[in-house]
């Protein structure tokens, strides 16, 4: 499958790696064609690697994933072109988070909003699913932890993308939980800042959920 993935942070480059050692083609952009980050990891990743613009991701994927910074998703959206998402599955990974006041940040947005329904509203015509969020990105791929696979907490309005989503989470090394509508992101963005604040005050960023039941 051809992914292209909007962001070249260690987001991007994270699942970019996972879905390269999957067997897919990635192609990964940034705002710039020349973007050093991008074609480093591109040339370290091999022919089944590719950099470019964020338009140039967005037509490559079968399958699209956002993750540049929360603040900046309506400019790199309208860099990637809505032409180019239209009737793709979108992996929404971005928190929109301010972090002008330093560490922990907060939330720009939340409430009666969310980045996630932000991004659908912008693509009407795309199919915008909330996943990978709610961890770090070392974790993304294959997390191994001493509880075993952790969950991945997904949210978004179309059954079939969250059925694609949920089967590339499996392949990723993770349990799915769909909460709903994509304005379920409200409580996925927040979900975030817990991640943040308790791994501030555990000192380690090597954590992730899990829901456990019987
Ligand atoms: N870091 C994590 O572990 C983690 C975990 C879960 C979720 N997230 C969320 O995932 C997203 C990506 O995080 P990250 O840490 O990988 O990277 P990041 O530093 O938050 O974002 C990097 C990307 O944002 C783009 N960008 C920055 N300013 C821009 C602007 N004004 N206009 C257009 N694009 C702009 C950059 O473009 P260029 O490539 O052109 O520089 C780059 O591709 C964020 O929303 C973050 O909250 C992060």
């Amino acid at each position: 499958m051809n992914v292209g993935i909007l962001g070249t942070g260690d987001v991007g480059r994270a699942l970019g790696t996972g879905f390269i050692a999957l067997g897919h083609t990635v192609k990964i952009g940034a705002r710039d064609a020349n973007n050093e980050k991008a074609l480093a990891w591109a040339r370290e990743k091999g022919a089944n690697a590719s950099a470019g613009t964020f338009r140039d991701a967005a037509a490559f994927g079968e399958i699209v994933i956002l993750a540049t910074r929360g603040a900046a998703n309506e400019s790199a959206i309208t860099m990637g072109g809505a032409e180019n998402f239209r009737g793709k599955v979108l992996i929404d990974t971005t928190n929109p988070l301010d972090a002008s006041g330093g560490m922990p940040p907060r939330l720009a947005v939340s409430g009666t909003d969310s980045g996630g329904e932000r991004v659908q509203r912008l693509l009407p015509e795309a199919q915008v699913v909330k996943a990978f969020n709610t961890v770090g990105n070392a974790l993304m791929f294959r997390p191994e932890l001493p509880g075993g696979p952790p969950d991945m907490f997904i949210c978004g309005d179309h059954d079939e993308a969250k059925r694609k989503v949920a089967a590339i989470l499996k392949d990723f090394g993770w349990g799915v939980i769909d909460l709903g509508g994509i304005e379920c992101s409200r409580y996925l963005e927040a979900m975030c800042m817990v991640w943040v604040l308790s791994a501030m005050r555990a000192n380690t960023w090597h954590q992730a959920f899990k829901l456990l039941r019987r």
